[in-house]
């Protein structure tokens, strides 16, 4: 692979369930220093996965950046409903590490619209409610949103059961601009839209659909922060568990450390 791409090996700091999103944040490191957005806004953050990622990549990166995170934190029929301590924890990572650069915007999608002008966006990300109907909405309501660097990431394009739809989106608006799609990870689109997307990130999708090596490098990060990701759980976990002798609980923190 000639134009290999550069993937840091940053860390994420944040790495809490649901597990969905999480194998796609080495993609976020990759992409957040060439599209050097100024705003970013997220459609679905649920316990901050995938916007903690992009808020983490741009302070890493010195972006100075708007990144607005969009949600009721209710939850919804996909994701499952969920209590008001997600919320909590989420605004309580947020003042602890990206206290200026980050927002959180409780409420509805099309309430948040009003409050962004036309081309005003860099980068979207759009993993909300997967309907059909849901994810057409959502793309059009917010296409005219989009900077000349607009570029949107969709969640969830591999996923056919029950009522999930946006793999069904995908095949029709992949055709319609320059776009790449990762397997992994339940499926995420990237598409590039903005006249004026970095040459770079263009490139970036014309490689990829050309040979699977890159699917393969992003897949295999992804897989090591997954497995990031499960250590920490089975750590949480084993803290939850009131009566495991002293000599276990060293035990499984040698094994884990
Ligand atoms: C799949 S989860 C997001 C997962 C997240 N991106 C991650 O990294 O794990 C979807 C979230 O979208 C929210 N949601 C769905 N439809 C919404 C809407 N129309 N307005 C606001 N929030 C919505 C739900 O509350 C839920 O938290």
């Amino acid at each position: 692979m000639n134009n290999a791409p550069e993937i840091t090996t940053s860390m994420p700091k944040r790495l809490e369930s649901p597990e969905f999103w999480v194998e796609h944040i080495p993609f976020v490191f990759y992409l957040i220093p060439q599209l050097k957005p100024s705003v970013i806004v997220e459609l679905g953050t649920h316990s901050g996965n995938s916007f903690f990622a992009f808020c983490q990549a741009t302070k890493e990166n010195n972006i100075p950046i708007k990144c607005y995170a969009v949600d009721t934190w209710r939850g919804d029929k996909h994701a499952g409903y969920y209590s008001e301590a997600v919320y909590q924890d989420v605004l309580k990572h947020k003042n602890e590490y990206y206290k200026d650069s980050a927002v959180l915007l409780r409420m509805t999608f099309n309430e948040a619209l009003s409050i962004f002008p036309g081309k005003s966006i860099d980068l979207i990300n759009i993993d909300g409610l997967h309907t059909y109907e849901a994810i057409k909405h959502d793309f059009e309501n917010w296409l005219p949103k989009l900077s000349n660097h607009g570029t949107v990431l969709i969640h969830d394009t591999q996923i056919k059961m029950k009522d999930f739809g946006v793999w069904k989106f995908w095949t029709e608006v992949s055709k319609q601009y320059p776009s790449f799609e990762f397997h992994h990870g339940c499926g995420l689109g990237v598409l590039a839209i903005g006249n004026n997307v970095p040459t770079s990130i263009l490139k970036f999708i014309e490689e990829a659909n050309k040979s699977n090596q890159y699917s393969n490098l992003f897949k295999e990060q992804g897989q090591l922060v997954y497995r990031q990701y499960k250590k920490l759980q089975l750590k949480r976990n084993i803290k939850k568990i009131p009566r495991l002798p002293l000599i276990i609980i060293r035990r499984l923190k040698m094994l884990l450390s």
